[in-house]
């Protein structure tokens, strides 16, 4: 059984900010853990192509939508190697095996009746894509800015009924707690579905919007953006692709464990269209996904935005301080579910405390002592040291924390376990003086065992630290010739075993 990941696709309207690169983070991040120390494991993001808004930045920049969208891809598939984002699949929402499963679906949708064409009028956001009604009025009665530009028109489209499934979509979220994380996103969700009445408009007519998906069954028609980027999760998972060997097996993945999206998008596309469309497909409640619903970053206590001008580019800090500084200050400097204030000078600051200081004179000191003492040999004699024993008790409830740490997706709480183990490992070297140990041959054995304890603590350091900072953790591991050892518990280094070369892996930033 295969561990199913997937982050939001991003929109190719735009340039990938903060935002997206903290989420891509994050995501590769739990894969990045389940891969390592728990077993196969499937992540997959992309991006979401279709859409007016699409089309209209594609108008202005002069080129056809298709090329425009496919410019976006680039950089943002360019990004993600970058920022080490390991991903085994890629929804691109146009994708012709993309074009197939929504055409599929509609069909199958269609022939069960639960697509109506029905004539509308009323107000339109392009920014937000969807129709709006007097609920989204402000207190002034307006559609506020948040809409951007919103037009009034009259069009006949088909209609995908949700609020026939209003009770079961109510029922299954108040009967599956753990459906949204964190909880309180959850009680969002159930006041959003109180609300829920009339249906999704699932259309768009060509002659409005050509850049989608066509309706197979009435070609004057694309498919709404929303209905086509949801699907992206199930047809890269392989739904409906018979025995296509470029898809993976779906049954294999299927459910997801966990949909890693933005505040913004839960309510209503992945809270309420997102299950009602599986339902309405067939899927059993067992087979529904779970949704893992992370926070903004913000600029200051502000939104970014392009009209602020305060747009946070991940592209230029990820070659400014290395993808690793970078992946390890958003995982450690923000509580997934919560907001968080970006800042580049707390940045600099988290890597030289927690990695140049912390982590990285650990490893300096634990790595040349070695050397120093034992010309790289460490070995392992009986010992009933009361400080060694304390911190191998240590790290054994350290990874512990840290694995249920991960199992709650709380990537913070798990990197706050692993610097616990950090902290006594420090403190230990102080305490035991190995420089001291060293002059006092009746002292050898004691020294031995020091030296093991910190190279055996720094090796589970190195595996604790790999999901968020891949390419130091290998460092780590290389310097310790301890690639092969990957078992995440106590006494992984033989006795006896020889280290490699070291040389500094966290130089410092100066500020
Ligand atoms: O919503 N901080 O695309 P998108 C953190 N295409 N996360 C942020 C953020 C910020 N400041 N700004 C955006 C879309 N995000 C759709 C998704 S999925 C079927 C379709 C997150 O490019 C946002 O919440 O606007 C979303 O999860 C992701 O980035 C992509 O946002
Ligand atoms: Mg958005």
């Amino acid at each position: 059984m295969k561990y199913f990941l997937t982050t939001a696709i991003d929109y190719t309207n735009g340039d990938p900010h903060i935002g997206h690169a903290y989420e891509k983070i994050l995501g590769d991040v739990i894969g990045r853990y389940h891969r390592s120390f728990d077993g196969p494991t499937f992540f997959l993001t992309g991006v979401d192509q279709h859409g007016q808004k699409v089309q209209q930045a594609a108008q202005k920049t002069g080129v056809q939508p298709l090329e425009f969208a496919q410019r976006v891809t680039a950089k943002f598939l360019a990004l993600w190697d970058k920022l080490r984002i390991q991903k085994d699949g890629w929804a691109a929402t146009t994708d012709p095996r993309h074009k197939q499963t929504v055409q599929k679906v509609l069909q199958s949708l269609y022939d069960k009746g639960e697509l109506v064409k029905a004539k509308y009028s009323g107000f339109y956001s392009v920014r937000q894509e969807q129709f709006l009604t007097d609920k989204e009025r402000n207190e002034a009665g307006e559609f506020g800015p948040e809409w951007g530009e919103v037009t009034f028109f009259e069009e006949e489209n088909w209609y995908f009924p949700l609020a026939k499934h209003k009770e079961w979509l109510k029922n299954f979220v108040e009967t599956h707690p753990d459906f949204v994380i964190p909880e309180f996103r959850r009680n969002e969700l159930i006041n959003a579905i109180e609300r829920l009445s009339g249906n999704l408009c699932v259309s768009r007519p060509k002659e409005r919007l050509s850049w989608g998906i066509e309706f197979p069954f009435d070609p004057d028609y694309v498919t709404y953006v929303w209905f086509d980027a949801l699907l992206n999760y199930v047809t890269f998972a392989g739904y409906l692709a018979g025995e296509d060997p470029s898809l993976p097996n779906f049954n294999e993945l299927w459910p997801c464990r966990a949909h890693i999206i933005g505040k913004d998008i839960l309510v209503p596309a992945h809270g309420v269209y997102w299950p009602i469309m599986l339902h309405a497909m067939g899927f059993p409640d067992e087979q529904m996904p779970r949704l893992l619903v992370h926070g903004w970053w913000n600029v200051a206590g502000a939104k970014m935005s392009k009209s602020l001008g305060n747009v946070i580019d991940p592209d230029i800090l990820a070659d400014k301080y290395g993808a690793d500084a970078l992946r390890y200050y958003l995982m450690r400097d923000n509580v997934v579910g919560q907001d968080s204030d970006f800042s580049e000078e707390r940045l600099v600051m988290r890597y030289n405390s927690d990695l140049a200081n912390d982590l990285g004179n650990l490893v300096n000191r634990t790595i040349n002592m070695c050397r120093r003492y034992r010309n790289g040999v460490i070995a392992s004699p009986p010992w009933n040291d009361p400080d060694l024993t304390a911190i191998r008790s240590l790290a054994n409830a350290v990874i512990e924390r840290y694995r249920q740490a991960f199992e709650r997706f709380e990537v913070h709480a798990a990197i706050e376990a692993a610097w616990e183990l950090v902290a006594k490992a420090n403190t230990l070297v102080e305490q035991k003086a190995p420089w001291k140990l060293a002059k006092d041959p009746a002292k050898s054995e004691l020294l031995d065992a020091v030296l093991y304890t910190l190279a055996e603590t720094v090796r589970l350091l190195a595996l604790l630290v790999s999901p968020v900072i891949p390419a130091p953790s290998a460092k780590i591991l290389e310097q310790l010739a301890a690639e092969q050892i990957r078992i995440l518990q106590w006494g992984g280094l033989p006795s006896g075993h020889q280290l490699g070369e070291h040389s500094p892996i966290f130089p410092r930033i100066a500020a």
